[in-house]
């Protein structure tokens, strides 16, 4: 039994590309990716194929079936969380474009959504540690800066030397540096807000993951984190820890003991 009242959580999975795909191999005891949908109906009949889910051949035809379903799966794109609010109506939501919540009316929307149909949104760790500690925090933290450290190839630069590009708030990152919009916006909404979060993105062409360094001061003492990416093997512009995260999360809803905050 998990927490749905279930045997096993019915997921709707909007994206079926690289992290939709890790989160499907990954299905079997806890959950079952029951209904698929993919603006790239190639991608969606596969997992029909491979993972017995039924295929949605337009987004409305997905919502049908999401009346079916416990819990949605965003891994697609920010336009797609757009997309997401009227599901709400029908399951829980997973947000994996979390950089979609820097829009503030967005957000609202979903949040006042979620409330009105008595819902929950979960937006997992993706590409960075160290969230639940952050939100223990949160109340007593006067200071989070999250360094990013990319090849410059990454970040559509010709460099020889490293460079330090970028230094503002993760409001200012998320709209001038997009690429980079889905750690800082996690980041925001688990601490201290896109206002007040700082950002400092740096171009070394002797890096070839993706890094990211978070540093949190205040009242509870000091955090120092760092996580060094490898790419998803089928997405380069995706750290294969954000799936990961997102399995690990979606798995937790059917876990007795709960480790960590
Ligand atoms: N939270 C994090 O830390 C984190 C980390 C990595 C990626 N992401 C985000 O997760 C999302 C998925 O990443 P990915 O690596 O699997 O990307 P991907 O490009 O491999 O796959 C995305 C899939 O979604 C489909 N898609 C896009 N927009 C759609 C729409 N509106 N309706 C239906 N299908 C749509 C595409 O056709 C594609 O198959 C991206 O938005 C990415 O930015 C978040």
């Amino acid at each position: 039994m998990n927490l749905f009242g279930d045997s096993m959580i019915k997921v709707g999975l909007l994206g079926c590309g690289a992290i939709g795909k890790t989160i499907a191999e990954s299905s079997g005891r806890e959950y079952t990716i029951f209904a698929v949908y993919d603006k790239n109906f190639e991608k969606a009949k596969f997992f029909g194929d491979n993972y017995n889910s039924k295929v949605a051949s337009s987004f409305e035809e997905f919502e049908e079936m999401c009346s079916e379903c416990d819990l949605i799966v965003e891994a697609a794109s920010q336009q797609a969380v757009k997309d997401c609010v009227k599901l709400l109506k029908y399951a829980d939501l997973l947000i994996m474009s979390s950089g979609a919540l820097s829009d503030y009316e967005l957000l609202k929307e979903l949040v006042d959504t979620a409330k009105k149909y008595y819902r929950k949104i979960y937006i997992p760790s993706g590409a960075i540690a160290g969230i639940d500690a952050l939100k223990a925090v949160k109340n007593c933290t006067n200071e989070v800066i999250l360094t990013t450290i990319k090849h410059p190839s990454s970040l559509g630069l010709n460099l020889n030397e490293k460079k330090v590009i970028f230094e503002g708030s993760a409001l200012e990152a998320v709209k001038l540096y997009p690429k980079n919009v889905n750690v800082s916006a996690t980041l925001s909404l688990a601490c201290l807000g896109f206002e007040n979060t700082k950002v400092r993105i740096i171009a070394d062409p002797k890096v070839s993951e993706n890094i990211h360094e978070i540093v949190a001061k205040g009242d509870f003492g000091e955090l120092y984190i760092r996580v060094k990416n490898k790419k998803h093997p089928d997405n380069p512009k995706t750290s294969y820890l954000a799936a990961l995260s997102a399995i690990r999360l979606i798995k937790s809803f059917s876990d007795v003991l709960k480790v960590g905050t």
